[in-house]
């Protein structure tokens, strides 16, 4: 592929078009309202200062929520530089509204491979002092290149179930040079962000690519995770006749008593309309799937990286392909078959959409911030390994969330908090 015309900014920054800023600050206008907690955070962060002097690299899906991270960042003080997790999730117009804004960004939707790994390398070179990743490309990076600046970093945060199971792989190995936060793995992260803003945003993305009617349709969701079960829950919403296909023997018990047909892939890739991957693992859709799909099923990625859907098999077994549209490509198999692949198998929801919506990444984001300080503060407390958010945190924003809903909630009385820690308690 060739590479895209690109613009240098006034702060280095390589981007698509400067002149897409006005159009950039909407949408970071819009998002911002949208995220209460985060906008509380922020004015402490404003007064506070508890970035100031510290440089840090952010790899993230460059949209608008991000965007307003971003920028809160560098509100609490922080030199804030940034490349893009995803070559599809890029959003040239916000992207253009941070660079003008004074944040180094070095990503054009559409990137090729070597521009996303050069882009990460410039974003290196700022030298952080801390970061934040999505699917620990960055980290592994910096433990595979970058040696000497890996072991400078006082530590970040990652945002995905991938980049965790990757970086408890290097934890268990010994490799990890830095104490990463797990963000994920916090309630208020993957109750809400995986669970309903997949959830969400996995259809919105698939229903304005496709603009087809889901009712009716055979759905067959590939992992029951939490992604897995907020993409099954809004497919029975929208009427469909929802099949899990799954790994796990819990997972897939769970699947059953939530009303939902479990079976192999085997069996679902012969029924299904619409198939969409969540697994975080790799060629869970392949050739002998491919080879009894129906004419015309539709497959679609919502996993981390675009893996889920094996892409060389597809091309192997087609006999033509072409972009019917824009996000829909479309693969004559031998027999006469038209199979569709959404969004090049890259996670839907933010490459053929705007990602999750506001008021789920106002959770997120804020969750990455406060652990963001949470490494920097107890830095000399910290071990290079993956650590949970601290449960003050989780709590923190759970209760900030309940402030902006309006909504009171009842404590503990001292007879109950007795009652909860004493197992002699006489009834
Ligand atoms: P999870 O670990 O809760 O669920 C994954 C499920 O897939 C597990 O139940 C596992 O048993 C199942 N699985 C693994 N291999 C399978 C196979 N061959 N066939 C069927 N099932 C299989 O993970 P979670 O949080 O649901 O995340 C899934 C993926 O989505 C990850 O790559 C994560 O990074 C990504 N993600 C994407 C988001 C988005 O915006 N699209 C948001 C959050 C996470």
């Amino acid at each position: 592929m060739n590479a895209i015309p690109q613009k240098q900014t006034a702060h280095k920054s390589i981007i698509k078009d400067l002149s897409l800023a006005p159009l950039g600050y909407r949408k970071l206008e819009w998002v911002s309202q949208n995220m209460p907690v985060f906008n509380i955070l922020r004015k402490e962060f404003a007064a506070d200062l508890p970035l100031k002097g510290k440089t840090i690299a952010c790899c993230l899906h460059l949209e608008a929520k991000t965007g307003f991270l971003l920028q809160t960042l560098q509100t609490a003080g922080a030199n804030v530089v940034a490349c893009a997790s995803n070559p599809l999730s890029t959003q040239d117009d916000v992207v253009a509204a941070l660079a003008d804004s004074g944040i180094t960004v070095y990503a054009i939707h559409g990137e090729n491979a070597e521009e996303y790994q050069r882009f990460m390398e410039m974003t290196l070179e700022a030298k952080p002092d801390a970061i934040i990743d999505d699917g620990a490309d960055m980290v592994t990076m910096l433990h595979k290149k970058h040696l000497e600046q890996a072991h400078h970093i006082i530590g970040g945060c990652e945002e995905t179930t991938t980049g965790i199971v990757r970086l408890k792989s290097m934890d268990k190995d010994g490799s990890l040079l830095f104490p990463m936060m797990a963000v994920n793995d916090a309630y208020m992260k993957y109750l809400f962000d995986n669970r309903y803003g997949t959830g969400q945003s996995v259809w919105d993305g698939i229903n304005r690519t496709t603009n087809l009617v889901v009712a009716g349709k055979n759905v067959v969701v590939v992992g029951y995770g939490w992604c897995g079960k907020g993409v099954s829950m809004r497919a029975l919403g929208m009427g469909a006749k929802v099949i899990i296909t799954e790994i796990d023997p819990i997972k897939a018990n769970e699947a059953i008593m939530d009303g939902f047909t479990v079976m192999p892939m085997a069996e679902a890739a012969r029924l299904g309309d619409i198939f969409i991957t969540v697994t975080g693992n790799i060629n869970v859709i392949r050739k002998e799937h491919m080879q009894v799909m129906k004419n015309n099923a539709i497959m679609a990625n919502a996993g981390h990286f675009d893996v889920e859907v094996s892409k060389g098999d597809l091309h192997n077994l087609a006999v033509s392909t072409r972009v019917l549209k824009n996000n829909i490509e479309e693969f004559v198999m031998a027999d006469g078959r038209k199979l569709y692949l959404l969004a090049e198998g890259r996670l839907v929801n933010l490459a053929a959409g705007d990602g999750h919506p506001a008021e789920v990444m106002d959770l997120s984001f804020s969750l990455q911030a406060l652990s963001l300080l949470y490494v920097i503060q107890n830095r000399s407390q910290l071990s290079p390994q993956v650590y949970n958010v601290p449960q003050e945190i989780d709590y923190r924003v759970a209760m900030l969330k309940l402030q902006a809903l309006g909504v009171k909630i009842d404590s503990l009385t001292e007879e109950q908090e007795h009652y909860l820690a004493n197992w002699d308690t006489n009834l």
